[in-house]
């Protein structure tokens, strides 16, 4: 008896290892994710700058689908292989990339020439990622955000009790006074003093129809209504057309932070007219050319260029800032004659990886700007006489306002 126990321990050992062996072995031919900190650090920078743009580690759809547990979703083969090249996949014939890629309307997910353990850090890093999430929400005490989330519930609810408690007080108070008005009505009736007249205002039954067709109840109800609807059109007005902090995904990942941060070339390189015309102008891609004919010429980013150039198609860069049509916007007036640096009104965009509309570009900004900024009178004498005229009536600079820049015609055709 004892013998057979020893012998199944045994046999049952030995299948463990083997079993283990199998599963190792199986485990890293599939390059198996992990959860060396190391790693996962890796992947999430490489997450941060190749993926964030159109995705992020939740269910949430940016440009593509929310990654949480794509790794649980997918293999890792399938991964390394979509990431590569999702085009090559979905030509394939792969039955789930083009279902996926169907799905989102066609759009192509960009490639990216990573190394196996690159992607399989990004996806250690997903994996991580996903798992932080729920339980977080589940157990409040460890993360920060988990300890804020229960918050703003608690505080939800209790403004939902001091809601219930104010209609309690609400039907206590009329049913208070209910009571006291029947109270006060059967004490007068019973009283003698009173006259006919006197008795009959007080068994008159309350009329609802009669407040209905009062007066003050009409005129709460259209003011309530007015304000109602006033408040709607106004929000609306005021946030039509404006579109302050849009940053559209460009054709071609190009950085500002890249070429005007850290190689600090300056902006007129690219954008020749800034200084000379009233568009500041998109470069073309033989403005790239000047330098790409040389550098990372097996980017693929950089092939979209030589692309372009091939096929004599322009890059269809998408437009950031839009004024409309009835505005006149002049960059030379502004950054040669005016001196206003770029940064005034385009923001930091030397850091900016996607730009980005910085200033809200309203009537309101133009004006605003034009009654504080004084005119720059440096190297630039067409303004002398004006200016000498001004200083003899006030002490103030001569600002933007004073030469013009409230009058409707300088800014509308
Ligand atoms: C320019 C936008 C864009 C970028 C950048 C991008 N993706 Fe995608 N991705 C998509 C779109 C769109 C889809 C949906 C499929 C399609 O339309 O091709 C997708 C699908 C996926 C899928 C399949 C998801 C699923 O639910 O099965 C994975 C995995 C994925 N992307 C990973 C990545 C990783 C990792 C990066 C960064 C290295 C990245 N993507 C960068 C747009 C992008
Ligand atoms: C190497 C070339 C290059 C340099 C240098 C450069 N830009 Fe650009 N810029 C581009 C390209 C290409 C685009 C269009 C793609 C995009 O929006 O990212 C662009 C777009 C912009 C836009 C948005 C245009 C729109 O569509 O409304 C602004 C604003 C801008 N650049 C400002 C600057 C400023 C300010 C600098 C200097 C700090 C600068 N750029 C330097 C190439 C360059
Ligand atoms: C004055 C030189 C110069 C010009 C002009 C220039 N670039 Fe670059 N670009 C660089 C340098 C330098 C790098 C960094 C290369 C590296 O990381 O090794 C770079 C990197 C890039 C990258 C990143 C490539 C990658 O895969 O890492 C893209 C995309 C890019 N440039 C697009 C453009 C576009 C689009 C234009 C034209 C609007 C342009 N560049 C004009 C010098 C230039
Ligand atoms: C006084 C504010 C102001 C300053 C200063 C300014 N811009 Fe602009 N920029 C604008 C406005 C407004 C638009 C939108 C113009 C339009 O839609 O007609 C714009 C648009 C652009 C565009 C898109 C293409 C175009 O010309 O419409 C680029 C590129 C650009 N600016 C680059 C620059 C650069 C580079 C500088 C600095 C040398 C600069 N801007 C300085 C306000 C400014
Ligand atoms: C950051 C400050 C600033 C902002 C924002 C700004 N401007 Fe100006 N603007 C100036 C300065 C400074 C001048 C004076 C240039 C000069 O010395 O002639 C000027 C001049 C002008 C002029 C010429 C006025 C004249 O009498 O010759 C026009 C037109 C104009 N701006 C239109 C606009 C419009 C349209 C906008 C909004 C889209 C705008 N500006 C936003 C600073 C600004
Ligand atoms: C400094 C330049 C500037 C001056 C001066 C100026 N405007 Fe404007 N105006 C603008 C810009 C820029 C817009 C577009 C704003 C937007 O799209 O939100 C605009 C928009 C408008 C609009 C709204 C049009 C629409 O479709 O929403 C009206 C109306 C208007 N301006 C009338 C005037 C009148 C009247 C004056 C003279 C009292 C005047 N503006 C002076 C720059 C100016």
């Amino acid at each position: 008896m004892l013998l057979n126990y020893k012998v199944s321990i045994k046999v049952l050992a030995k299948f463990t290892i083997i079993f283990g062996i199998i599963l190792n072995s199986f485990q890293s031919n599939a390059q198996s994710v992990s959860t060396d900190p190391a790693v996962i650090a890796a992947g999430k920078a490489l997450f941060e700058n190749n993926c964030t743009q159109c995705h992020g580690v939740s269910d949430e759809v940016v440009v593509g689908p929310g990654l949480k547990g794509v790794h649980s979703r997918r293999p890792m083969p399938w991964l390394i292989k979509w990431i590569r090249n999702s085009t090559l996949l979905i030509n394939s014939g792969d039955a789930y990339a083009n279902e996926i890629y169907n799905k989102f309307g066609k759009t192509q997910m960009q490639s990216f020439d990573f190394k196996d353990d690159e992607i399989v850090a990004i996806v250690s890093y997903i994996k991580d990622e996903s798992e932080k999430a729920p339980v977080a929400a589940a157990a409040p005490v460890a993360g920060g955000s988990g300890v804020q989330q229960v918050a703003s519930t608690q505080d939800n609810s209790s403004i939902n009790y001091i809601l219930i408690l104010f209609i309690l007080i609400l039907v206590i108070i009329s049913v208070v006074l209910v009571l006291i008005i029947s109270l006060i009505s059967k004490y007068l009736n019973n009283s003698t003093s009173i006259s006919e007249i006197d008795r009959e205002v007080i068994n008159t039954k309350f009329n609802l129809s009669s407040v209905y067709n009062s007066k003050s109840f009409k005129g709460i109800v259209t003011f309530v209504f007015v304000l109602i609807i006033g408040k709607a059109c106004i929000d609306g007005l005021v946030g039509v057309g404006i579109s302050q902090g849009y940053a559209p995904t460009q054709p071609i990942a190009f950085s500002h932070k890249l070429h005007a941060g850290e190689y600090k070339i300056g902006c007129n390189y690219c954008h020749t007219g800034v200084y000379k015309s009233k568009s500041a102008s998109i470069p073309s891609a033989n403005i790239c050319m000047n330098c790409h004919n040389a550098i990372k010429q097996e980017s693929p980013e950089i092939q979209k260029i030589y692309k372009a150039i091939s096929s004599g198609r322009p890059i269809e860069w998408v437009r950031v800032h839009n004024l409309p049509d009835l505005a006149n916007f002049n960059h030379a007036t502004h950054a040669k004659v005016g001196g206003v640096e770029c940064k005034n009104c385009h923001g930091p965009v030397e850091t900016m990886e996607v730009v980005q509309q910085y200033s809200p570009l309203t009537m309101g900004w133009c004006i605003n700007c034009h009654r504080e900024t004084a005119v720059n009178g440096k190297d630039n004498h067409y303004y002398d006489a004006l200016m000498a005229a001004h200083a003899k009536n006030s002490k103030e600079p001569m600002k933007v306002k004073d030469i013009g820049g409230l009058e409707c015609s300088k800014c509308h055709y």
